[in-house]
């Protein structure tokens, strides 16, 4: 049987190249392999979105990047989570087996709620229920669909790991009805660096955006912090911010050239940020054409999300009818 691999994006912004290297391009690999089922979780992103305008445009962001990028909807299932109704009725089922403390224990929540005791003010402030039950809502996104690999960057281990905890729970107690998932974290690419040096996140305004303009991009990538080394001093390319987003990008021989400048002394910060404004430019020079042609053609990208959400559905409904089944409500008109 062909295992099932998944995965979603949240539209609460651009999508940069921390989600390329780390998600998007592992993700389109595995379709190859896999019967995938991509998708774009824009009721996660109401946790903190409240602009419908905005919600609405970077939802189609995603989807455009998607498929400029080379997702192939022959292949891939490709939908928007909102169009799958079976998720919301599973994460109430969800809900009512999850301990309170394992939410308690998210890192997402945690943070905030530390920083909320850090200023003093009430714990938790501006927190609301849709962010605490988070993991929820994507452990059903996974479990819904037999999911057994979920390809994502490290910040997201911690999500799967609830979803299996969650999922383990619930066989323990109604017998073996949930696949149980597992992350599938690309140790190379697993938290890459935005131009501040903290992890590349759309809520930290450091990301270079995949298919920004070139001139944006050059102001990103100028920006990208290093040290205040001369180029005649001797460097370690491992700790260097600047290298270690170069090294996605540029050819074999270059990178090795660039590697023993940083070593023996000779590389200029100047000239590789140089390099790699061009690398990243030639690189999504093509798909920047078709990410525009598709913005600009949200019916064509309505098409093609309907069409997953109809496959999706068809993948969610005998999944959900042995949850049901399993939990005591017996319906048998799904
Ligand atoms: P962001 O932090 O920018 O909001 P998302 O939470 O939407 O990104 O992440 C979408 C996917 O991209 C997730 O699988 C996440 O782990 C991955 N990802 C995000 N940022 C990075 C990064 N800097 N390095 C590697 N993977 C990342
Ligand atoms: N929480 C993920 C993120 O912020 C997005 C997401 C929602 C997801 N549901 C998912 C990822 C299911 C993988 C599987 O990036």
């Amino acid at each position: 049987m062909t295992k099932i691999a998944l995965t979603g994006i949240k539209p609460t912004g651009t999508p940069h190249i921390g989600n390329y290297l780390g998600m998007i391009r592992p993700a389109l690999e595995l379709a190859h392999s896999y019967r995938a089922l991509y998708f774009i979780a824009d009721y996660h992103a109401l946790t903190t979105e409240r602009d419908p305008e905005r919600l609405r445009r970077q939802t189609y962001e995603v989807a455009a990047t998607w498929l400029a990028l080379g997702l192939d909807p022959r292949e891939v299932i490709f939908f928007r989570q909102s169009d799958i109704p079976e998720v919301f009725e599973f994460t109430w089922i969800l809900s009512c087996v999850t301990a309170k403390g394992l939410l308690n224990r998210a890192h997402a929540y945690k943070a905030i709620v530390e920083e909320n005791i850090r200023q003093g003010r009430n714990t938790d402030d501006t927190i609301n229920a849709g962010l605490f039950s988070y993991p929820v809502l994507m452990a059903a996104d996974i479990l819904l669909f037999g999911t057994h690999v979920v390809p994502v960057g490290q910040d997201q281990k911690q999500h799967v790991e609830i979803a299996r905890d969650i999922a383990s729970g619930f066989n323990s107690h109604y017998g073996n009805v949930l696949t149980i998932p597992k992350a599938l974290i690309r140790k190379d690419v697993m938290s890459v660096p935005g131009v501040d040096g903290r992890k590349m996140s759309k809520s930290y305004r450091n990301t270079i955006p995949i298919f920004a303009d070139d001139k944006f991009i050059r102001k990103q990538v100028m920006r990208i912090v290093t040290d205040s080394k001369p180029p005649e001093a001797p460097k370690n390319p491992e700790t260097c911010n600047l290298f270690s987003l170069y090294r996605h990008f540029s050819p074999p021989e270059d990178l090795e050239e660039a590697r023993m400048l940083y070593l023996n002394g000779g590389a200029k910060y100047s000239d590789i940020k140089n390099k790699l404004i061009v690398l990243l430019l030639e690189k999504f020079k093509e798909g920047r054409r078709t990410y525009e042609v598709l913005l600009n053609d949200q019916a064509a990208i309505e098409q093609i999300l309907k069409q997953g959400a109809t496959a999706a559905r068809a993948m969610a409904k005998p999944v959900l009818a042995d949850v049901r089944l399993s939990i005591g409500i017996d319906r048998s008109d799904l």
